[in-house]
């Protein structure tokens, strides 16, 4: 069967909402997939950074393959042992305080917003966040998205959630005040072209949220597990989170989210304040902890610092030839600006190529490869690039 035949009954099967390339997967291993025709492509989008560990991973196959054997779900209504283990695991990772799991990363923000919600109490209704960002498609979640184009069409929102600059430190100092429960940030904006957001930003928020008494929540979705180098990348930063969002690589390619707040703060749920059927399944934890225990090694960390340096090297060599205009980056997230509006234009023919990349404007791509991509992979992204750029 050939991409029309799919695209047909895609059209007739499935809503609209998405523009999926024209491309059907079967397999895939490490930074590889395979297509229908047995066909390799280089995947340099980790399914938007939500498989880190790479395709099939095998400590993540085995530990799903055990799991799925004894028990798939049970709800939350008793313990299991994965569930117990992957929470000790987050916490001891971070901020050293309790856990909530969820499905994904919308889920994460909302249950964050109803913490700071519940901890603000009702004189402290407001939340603060910051223009451009991203963070989820739920009610919630949306509206903490400072993306005015993706929200318009869903009026009203919540309400008392506020914007910023991303930049605007003067505008931050201005909003944030005695009636704020919340500061939401990403360390580095991933979804509007990998942004990262200033030392003195992110210093400030902190500063503001302890002067204030409200939560600084730290929304590492994107950004955590390795994927800028440290575990998450508030640990670059200076800062340390009240709360701190996860889902994506959280687990291993599995639907998991999670949110974790430090001690303390991690008393404000009470039983019946918020709740899911599904989250913290036994498979989902347990496939999590595997990726988990891969992506924090600390050779892999410095691999992705190694790795994400040769990549930014390579993409502003595009700039300083004047293929492109901007490259940013954090270890293996990155992104460069094109010149002009060609960005879905390149990320077909580097498909064409047999590189998945992605367009999150139609000036800008970005890069999310698997951390386990090799040097050759990547040398490969970069000369495809330059080819398809040049043409
Ligand atoms: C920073 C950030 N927050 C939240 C989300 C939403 O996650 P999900 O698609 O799992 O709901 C994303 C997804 O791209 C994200 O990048």
């Amino acid at each position: 069967m050939s991409a029309p035949a799919w695209i047909a009954r895609e059209q007739a099967a499935l809503m609209a909402n998405y523009r999926r390339q024209p491309v059907m997967f079967t397999s895939g291993s490490g930074a590889s997939l395979y297509d229908t025709d047995g066909r390799r492509y280089v995947d340099c989008m980790a399914g938007i950074s939500m498989i880190n560990v790479g395709h099939c991973h095998p400590a993540v196959v085995a530990a799903i393959c055990r799991q799925a054997e004894r028990l798939i779900n049970v709800s939350n209504l008793y313990y299991t042992e994965p569930m117990l283990e992957l929470a000790e695991w987050i916490r001891d990772h971070s901020m050293g305080g309790r856990v909530f799991f969820c499905n994904s990363g919308a889920e994460a923000n909302e249950a964050a917003l109803k913490l700071a919600r519940k901890h603000g109490g009702p004189l402290r209704p407001e939340v603060v966040a910051l223009e451009h960002g991203f963070h989820g498609r739920t009610y919630g979640a949306l509206t903490l998205t400072g993306q005015p184009d993706k929200r318009t069409a869903f009026m009203p929102l919540v309400p008392d959630i506020h914007h910023v600059g991303r930049d605007d430190l003067e505008a931050l100092e201005d909003t944030v005040g005695p009636r704020t429960c919340a500061i939401f940030v990403e360390i580095v904006q991933g979804e509007v072209g990998v942004h990262p957001i200033s030392r003195e930003m992110l210093h400030l928020a902190r500063a503001l949220a302890d002067r204030y008494g409200a939560l600084l929540v730290v929304d590492e979705i994107q950004t955590g597990l390795s994927r800028t180098g440290p575990l998450f990348a508030y640990q670059d930063t200076g800062i340390e989170p009240d709360v701190m969002c996860l889902a994506k690589s959280l687990g291993g390619g599995v639907p998991i989210g999670a949110i974790t707040a430090r001690p303390g703060i991690d008393a404000t749920f009470a039983p019946g304040d918020h709740g899911s059927t599904f989250a913290g399944s036994p498979l989902a934890c347990a496939a999590g902890l595997a990726s988990c225990q891969v992506l924090a090694d600390p050779e892999l960390q410095g691999a992705v610092r190694a790795k994400g340096a040769r990549l930014f090297a390579a993409l502003q060599a595009l700039v300083d030839d004047g293929l492109a205009s901007e490259a940013r980056g954090r270890g293996l997230m990155c992104a460069i600006d094109l010149p002009g509006a060609r960005a879905a234009e390149i990320t077909a023919a580097m498909l064409g190529q047999g590189y998945l990349v992605n367009n999150t404007s139609s000036r800008t791509l970005r890069f999310l490869p698997p951390l386990v991509i090799d040097d050759e992979d990547l040398a490969g992204l970069a000369a495809a690039l330059r080819t398809v750029l040049s043409g």
